[in-house]
């Protein structure tokens, strides 16, 4: 009897399992290819590059919170009036500068009860260092075999170019949108936007919007190489943020002479405390978020046992996290993270520390909140005496919709299969963060995600050395955007369902 029971339990397991898997490695259908030789192809002209060459060499540096370089952010955008002349002085545009140095367009669409949607960018990027090991100098726009360099060639005048060149060609091809959409140009995003995103916000309320469809912006790229085993491309889209908590930990002595030290010092209790909350990772929220949606979106072209194991993480979630939690790219999709960034105590080489501190620094979890983070390490601890301070902190952003019936969602998958037909898209976590911050208001649905092709080493070139684009992903750049405010004209999507979002 029992053991007819146990068999079938097992036999019941292996079922649910062999049908997960199964179900799960089914292929998103075909759509149509974007090709050279389409009617609707925006071709790299020499100008064209010309052009995107020119926008990398101002020097639109951000240094710190209201420290940027004015005189090169005035040139840019001086430029980009001269160089899109249909887009400034179309009756169908309303554009603005903003706070001096930011852009904000809007391009009315003749159906005027489609919500409109933003797609955002932002026109500075961080210092350049190390001149002498750059290929090409980095404010040069140089091409060398075949890629273009520059700070700013991948985050991200690249999209800052390649929304101004496909709605000049919209505009020039008198194709006038159904739906209508806004372009949002920030001057400080690589120092919070509280100069630049920020106050575009406040003018597009005062414009009167207060509901957008969805809000495109700078994210993940399409990265090759990105899991052993899966030999696609991988087009993540960003549907949400990780949230940050900075926390000041501190214990408070009395000062002394060291010759009669007390049993505990300072030092002790917070390296103890420290050393806790090393040692001891957040829990793994697999199963619990986006992280499971993005694994099981790859299940198609995983080798056969990596599909057993990710179409069934109700089962084997405890070694999946192991695994994932090797490499610590893997380890940050899962869980809350944990880095000491500070530590200081001590003021002379006899004196007992009155005061020792520490910082600490959480990446969060999108299911998972500050406060919560904040009585998890309170519990680690398990001192009184270390106090705990939140230096600054925000929540990770509301989840943006990635089902089949999502219209921005699916408007992006789309698109991108259109340009990477090969990629397999699937919804992401960006781990830092964006000048979206300032838009949540708007929208649930905001889609960070940039047209970029990596391959395996480029990730370091983002606020790194010999930052590049290849001509030809500068080309795939522009007719992304084009087909993806085309895609957008569309008024609804025609529902679907499928049985693989019921498991
Ligand atoms: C802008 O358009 C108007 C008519 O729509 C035209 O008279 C004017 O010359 C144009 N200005 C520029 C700078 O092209
Ligand atoms: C914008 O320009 C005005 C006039 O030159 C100046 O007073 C103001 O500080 C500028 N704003 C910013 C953000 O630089
Ligand atoms: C969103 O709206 C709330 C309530 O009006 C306001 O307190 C908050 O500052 C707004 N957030 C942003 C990012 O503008």
């Amino acid at each position: 009897m029992l053991k007819k029971i146990v068999l079938a339990i097992v036999f019941i397991f292996v079922i649910i399992i062999a049908a997960r898997t199964i179900l799960l490695s089914r292929h998103s259908p075909p759509v149509t290819e974007c090709r050279a030789t389409d009617d609707d192809f925006i071709p790299l002209s020499d100008s064209r590059l010309a052009r995107f060459q020119r926008a990398l060499q101002f020097q639109t540096v951000s240094r710190d919170v209201g420290d940027y370089n004015r005189d090169e952010l005035q040139n840019f955008g001086d430029f980009i009036i001269n160089s899109f002349p249909t887009l400034h002085n179309s009756s169908l545009v309303e554009w603005e500068r903003v706070n001096n140095y930011s852009f904000l367009y809007q391009i009315k669409g003749n159906k005027r009860d489609l919500k409109p949607y933003l797609l955002m960018s932002h026109l500075d990027v961080v210092p350049a260092t190390n001149l002498e090991a750059w290929e090409a100098p980095p404010f040069s726009g140089n091409i060398v075999d075949g890629f273009i360099y520059g700070r700013g060639a991948i985050d991200v005048k690249q999209c800052v170019m390649g929304i101004l060149e496909s709605v000049e060609y919209l505009l020039n091809n008198d194709i006038t949108p159904a739906r209508s959409f806004y372009i949002a140009f920030g001057h400080d995003e690589e120092v919070t936007g509280s100069h630049g995103a920020k106050m575009i916000a406040a003018r597009l309320k005062e414009k009167g919007v207060s509901e957008l469809e969805y809000i495109s912006d700078e994210g993940l790229p399409v990265s090759e190489g990105l899991i052993s085993g899966v030999n696609k491309p991988v087009a993540s889209i960003g549907v949400s943020e990780k949230g940050q908590a900075i926390l000041k930990l501190s214990v408070k002595g009395v000062p002394g002479h060291s010759s009669m030290p007390p049993k505990e010092s300072t030092i002790g209790i917070l390296a103890g405390a420290v050393h806790r909350l090393e040692s001891n990772p957040h829990p793994s929220m697999l199963g619990t978020g986006v992280e499971t949606q993005f694994l099981e979106h790859l299940v198609p072209e995983m080798n056969f046992p990596q599909r057993i194991l990710v179409a069934n993480i109700w089962l084997f979630k405890p070694l999946l996290s192991w695994l994932l939690s090797l490499k610590p790219h893997s380890d940050a999709m899962i869980r809350t993270v944990t880095s000491i960034t500070m530590f200081n105590a001590g003021v002379k080489a006899n004196v007992i520390p009155p005061l020792a501190e520490a910082i600490v620094n959480h990446r969060i979890h999108p299911s998972q909140t500050v406060r919560e983070v904040i009585e998890y390490d309170r519990q680690l601890i398990g001192d009184a005496r270390v106090n705990i301070e939140i230096a600054s902190s925000i929540d990770p952003h509301p989840t943006a919709g990635y089902g089949n019936n999502d219209f921005g969602y699916q408007v992006f998958k789309t698109t991108i299969r259109q340009i990477w037909p090969s990629a397999l898209v699937a919804p992401g976590v960006l781990i830092g963060n964006t000048d979206t911050r300032h838009y949540l208001n708007f929208t649930n649905n905001i889609y960070r995600f940039s047209p970029t092709h990596m391959f395996p080493g480029d990730a370091q070139r983002f606020h790194g050395l010999n930052e590049r684009i290849s001509v030809k992903n500068y080309e795939q750049v522009i007719n992304f955007f084009f087909h993806l405010i085309r895609n957008s004209d569309q008024p609804s999507l025609s529902p679907v369902h499928e049985h693989h979002d019921d498991l």
